[in-house]
């Protein structure tokens, strides 16, 4: 496959920046001409920010599938299209190419069209990292349900408000997944999920760990037992159900600064044609590579740079089961070694904790196949970009910083590797099609360069959130109320004398946990779920690893036994209500906490304790109770 929007010089991407701004639907309209419609579009852009309503290439009609499989048949049919190393360093490799991964999606297409699920009915996918999970994914693009795919470490009180939220009718599940050491059984969690469910028709389970799961008569399947039935039917062919352009592809649940998590939706074409344009352009990938993303399939990353932007693009996609740090710290580089991986995308915390393993898990492995490096989810420091830089790259690779997030569906600010320059810590510059402006908080537009402000977006692109399901004005209310005709990222940002930017984290209480969002009032109503527990606040602290950790002031009811017990309970409630990605690094117990008269928790004063800065904790006069700022000090972790 050539690419024919594919940037090749700065002059180059000032030129197409500049289309794209002063000629938004004729630059989209070539592009989109480039993929597969089975009706072409009446109307490039619809869109205005109040209702928020947004549409792209309406009237078209066409499946992504065929985007992201078919078209590549004739021509790439015997390329791998995903390639899957396994947890075992022991356990052979996998290797699908657009052929067989064509053959598979189609069969299992037909399993989901044998056990009911509809156009437009809503399938949740709680799987570990194995090729099945792409492809019962694609499968339910391919007959236009809407896939919901829940990170495999959440709990199974996440999975149910997910799933409550979706009123999803179908699961597909595995029996366990492995990660590392450990084995984490899948179907029991979404057993514990779905007690007293009604709504939930057919849960089909796919075999990895052999672990024994409880079937449900009636309700419960095997995966390979239902493929057996469409083998016996002779394998029949699925055709690609005709989607609109803004039907929804899928729903992927997000946290924000309150309550539950939203259900973020992304609609077919301008999805699919943002995932790729981003692909194609950010890494300047070329026909034949290997890239090799590590995030999990379960996160945006992973829809968008495993599956969806690769395989539009013919491109062969790694996938990995494991984690970075086992059998030992090693293992990405073995893994980049015995691929010769081209494209390597992986996220600071994950920079940050193979460097704490020191350089002897690097040294001899042979990386000079790798010719572009990413970066995302988080603020990559300097020191991390240095040692990415010199022990990875070997200070050839460019590494492209790429800000973005699950309602943009594709990066949004970055260098392009090789074609824009790339400055440590700075995302730098904007894609083609991307306005971004900054403000202040009266929500005045901050002009020139120099200058702070937070992030927001003037103009649609066709990847942007079009509604959080079932709940648009949570949507408006969210993103685009804020700052009047803006989309607003949530994020703060500088953009230098020179123009570039540089996210400097979140500006509303929302924490970036190892790269992951977490909200801080969904990880309080979870540790307000013990029963001890009265009232507590959470704020983020910086975490060497991690970026940000988790610090909770826990005002608890402490006339039984021991504290240090009581903290652990706690942990452990947490764990079971959202997943142990959201467990407190660290609990303080206070008799209070610091509000003001009105009653309204102040924050910053926690944050600064727990950064460990309390020399300048500004006016605590407003405080009711000004004195309890000291006994918090005093007794900080
Ligand atoms: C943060 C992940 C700095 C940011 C793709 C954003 C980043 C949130 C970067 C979205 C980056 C993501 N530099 N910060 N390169 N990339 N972020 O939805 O705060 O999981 O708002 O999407 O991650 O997280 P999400």
């Amino acid at each position: 496959m050539n690419y024919p929007f594919q940037i090749k010089s700065l002059e180059d991407y000032k030129k197409q920046y500049q289309k794209s701004v002063e000629f938004p639907e004729q630059f989209w309209a070539e592009i989109a001409e480039t993929f597969t419609w089975k009706k072409k579009w009446d109307k490039v852009l619809e869109w205005n920010f109040t209702q928020p309503s947004i549409k792209w290439f309406q009237g078209g009609t066409l499946n992504i599938t065929e985007n992201c499989i078919d078209r590549h048949l004739e021509t790439n049919g015997n390329t791998p299209a995903i390639i899957w190393e396994s947890n075992n360093p022991d356990e052979n490799n996998r290797v699908l190419t657009y052929k067989e991964l064509h053959f598979k999606v189609v069969q299992f297409a037909n399993v989901l069209k044998n056990n009911g699920v509809n156009k437009g009915d809503r399938v949740c996918l709680y799987m570990g990292m194995i090729p099945e999970l792409a492809i019962a994914a694609l499968a339910c693009a391919r007959i236009g349900a809407i896939h919901s795919i829940i990170f495999g470490g959440f709990s199974a009180q996440a999975i149910a408000d997910r799933l409550d939220d979706a009123k999803a009718e179908f699961i597909i599940t595995c029996d366990g997944a492995y990660r590392g050491v450990k084995d984490i059984p899948l179907k029991s969690v979404i057993d514990a999920a779905i007690s007293g469910n009604k709504t939930i028709k057919k849960v089909i389970v796919c075999t990895r760990t052999n672990t024994t799961v409880n079937m449900t008569i009636d309700r419960d399947v095997w995966w390979d037992d239902e493929i057996k039935k469409i083998e016996t039917l002779g394998n029949p062919d699925c055709p690609a159900v005709e989607m609109d352009a803004e039907d929804i592809l899928f729903i992927l649940y997000t946290s924000g600064s309150t309550g539950k998590p939203k259900g973020v939706v992304h609609t077919v074409a301008g999805y699919m044609i943002w995932a790729n344009y981003t692909f194609v352009n950010v890494f300047q990938y070329q026909q034949g590579q290997i890239h090799f993303c590590t995030a999990d399939i379960g996160w945006i990353t992973g829809h968008s740079y495993i599956m969806y932007g690769p395989l539009s693009a013919g491109a062969t996609s790694l996938m990995f089961e494991g984690v970075p740090t086992w059998p030992d710290a090693g293992r990405f580089w073995e893994i980049v070694e015995k691929y010769k991986v081209d494209i390597l995308y992986t996220a600071p915390t994950a920079i940050r904790s193979l460097m704490g393993f020191g350089l002897e898990y690097v040294n001899g492995k042979n990386l000079s196949s790798l010719k572009v490096l990413g970066s995302v989810g988080e603020p990559i420091n300097i020191e991390a970009w240095n040692w990415y830089n010199q022990n990875i790259g070997k200070g050839n690779c460019p590494i492209v910083d790429t800000w973005w997030q699950t309602e943009t569906g594709g990066i949004m600010i970055s260098n392009l590797a090789d074609v824009t320059p790339s400055k440590p810590s700075y995302a730098t510059l904007p894609l083609p099609g991307i306005q971004p402006c900054l403000v202040d908080e009266n929500g005045i537009e901050i002009e020139g360069n120099g200058v702070n402000g937070n992030l927001c977006i003037k103009f649609p692109w066709p990847g942007i959130i079009r509604t959080t399901y079932n709940d648009h004005e949570r949507c408006r209310l969210t993103y685009f109320s804020t700052y009047e005709n803006k989309y607003f990222t949530g994020d703060g940002c500088l953009r230098n004398e020179s123009g570039e930017y540089k996210i400097t984290g979140r500006v509303d209480d929302v924490l970036n946990v190892s790269g992951h969002r977490i909200g801080t009032a969904e990880v309080e109503n979870a540790i307000n779920m013990h029963e001890g527990v009265i009232e507590s606040a959470v704020v983020g602290y910086p975490h060497d690893i991690k970026g940000q950790g988790i610090y909770a002031y826990v005002i608890y009811n402490s006339s039984d036994g021991d504290l240090n017990l009581s903290k652990l309970d706690i942990i452990q409630t947490v764990s079971r209500m959202i997943g142990p990605i959201a467990k407190p690094d660290k609990i303080q117990f206070v008799p209070n906490l610091p509000k003001t008269r009105s009653g309204k928790i102040m924050r910053r004063i926690l944050r600064k304790i727990a950064e460990g800065d309390t020399s300048n904790l500004g006016d605590t006069s407003t405080l009711l109770d000004p004195s309890l700022v000291d006994i918090i000090i005093s007794e900080s972790i």
